[in-house]
């Protein structure tokens, strides 16, 4: 169990579970941001041969690794000398598993910096030695699967599962909603997948981001269908634990029944952080301006944590809550995303009412 307590900020990890727990002066305050951040989302890569058609990163055969010494440098700036280290990193890419030096990566997080890695993957690339390190040193993977993919099918998907499950490496799917994908998550929220997917821990639900490949028609616009899946999620018929990104927390927040202490809200640029594979740092994977975005060759970690990066807060602060005065909800949201509009899910479901 790692500890990190501060005045007005504690935190709680259990690296076996990936529980963490935060909290202020006492349980009933939230902490504003972490002296450090508590978790890093790291692309090690833009490369990958999916091509899928929706892909933020617009990863391709071209794409780039981060080469292993600045993997390293990124692990050695995300350590304070008082502070510690991050608890944990979200590998990403393009697709890790392609990377020449995965294997290494995943070890050294582990074992030389004390970081539990986790990592994203579509599921195709797995070998014998890449889930040998993946048992020994990862909290979890998520495999990505939603119709946009034709990479694995159900029943492959499945033996997937099950071999994660022999191997006993934690798994869950991560599936991306957006207009053209809800209706198919609202048949997995009412069990229609169960059968498939019983190996696996939990399905999170990733909002569609229209950047990179991922055309902005998708978006979700539909009152209706969004209704009905916000439905299931309050009434869900699968036994499967569900889960969702933070972008999709506000409208959660606003129309659902979940438990708001079990929710966090967007907690980019204030309890978590992203590095991409040329030692770009900012907010969030999906942060859209250069406004936001330092460079580790020019600025060290510490630095644009606690001083840079109060630009980003202060502008979450004054603008993201603008249209949330009548909200019930305000104190428990960040309010509407600072990179796409269209996250804003909100004015959506109110105005079908
Ligand atoms: C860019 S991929 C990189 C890791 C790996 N190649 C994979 O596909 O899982 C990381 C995650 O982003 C999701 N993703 C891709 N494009 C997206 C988009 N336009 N909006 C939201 N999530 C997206 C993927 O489904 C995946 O779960
Ligand atoms: S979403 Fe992942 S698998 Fe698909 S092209 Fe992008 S990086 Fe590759
Ligand atoms: S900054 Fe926007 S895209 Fe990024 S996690 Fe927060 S709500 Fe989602």
């Amino acid at each position: 169990m790692i500890r990190k307590h501060f005045k007005g900020y504690n935190f709680i990890a259990v690296p076996e579970t990936g529980l963490t727990l935060r909290w202020g002066d006492d349980f009933s305050q939230n902490p504003y941001m972490a002296p450090w951040p508590e978790l890093a989302d790291i692309s090690i890569s833009n490369y990958c041969i999916n091509d899928c058609s929706y892909c933020y990163r617009n990863s391709d055969e071209k794409g780039k690794f981060m080469p292993l010494t600045d993997y390293k440098q990124v692990l050695q700036e995300l350590t304070h000398e008082k502070f510690g280290s991050v608890f944990q990193v979200a590998i990403g890419g393009g697709e890790p598993l392609l990377h020449p030096d995965f294997n290494e990566i995943i070890r050294t997080t582990r074992e030389d910096y004390g970081i539990i890695p986790n990592y994203t993957t579509c599921g195709k690339f797995f070998t014998p030695e890449n889930l040998e390190i993946t048992r020994k040193y990862c909290g979890a993977v998520a495999i990505s699967w939603d119709p946009y993919r034709d990479n694995l099918t159900l029943d492959e998907l499945s033996q997937l599962g099950k071999l994660l499950e022999e191997e006993k490496i934690r798994a869950n799917i991560h599936y991306v909603i957006s207009q053209s994908t809800l209706e198919d998550a609202t048949h997995m929220l009412q069990g229609e997948y169960d059968h498939y997917l019983e190996s696996f821990n939990a399905v999170i639900f990733l909002t569609y981001k229209p950047t990179g490949r991922a055309q902005v028609e998708d978006t979700i616009r539909s009152p209706s269908l969004l209704q009905t899946f916000l439905d299931a999620v309050d009434e869900p018929r699968t036994h499967l634990k569900i889960g969702f990104d933070a972008c999709f927390v506000p409208i959660l927040l606003k129309t659902t029944h979940t438990d708001n202490d079990l929710i966090d809200s967007c907690e980019c640029g204030f309890f978590s952080v992203y590095v991409d594979e040329n030692l770009n740092v900012s907010p969030c994977s999906f942060c859209n301006t250069e406004k936001y975005s330092y460079n580790l060759k020019k600025s060290s970690f510490k630095e644009i944590w606690q001083e840079t990066l109060s630009s980003y807060r202060d502008y979450v602060d004054e603008e993201c809550k603008l249209n949330c005065s009548q909200c019930m909800k305000i104190d428990d949201c960040r309010g509407k995303c600072p990179f796409f509009d269209e996250l804003y899910l909100c004015d959506l479901v109110v105005q079908s009412k």
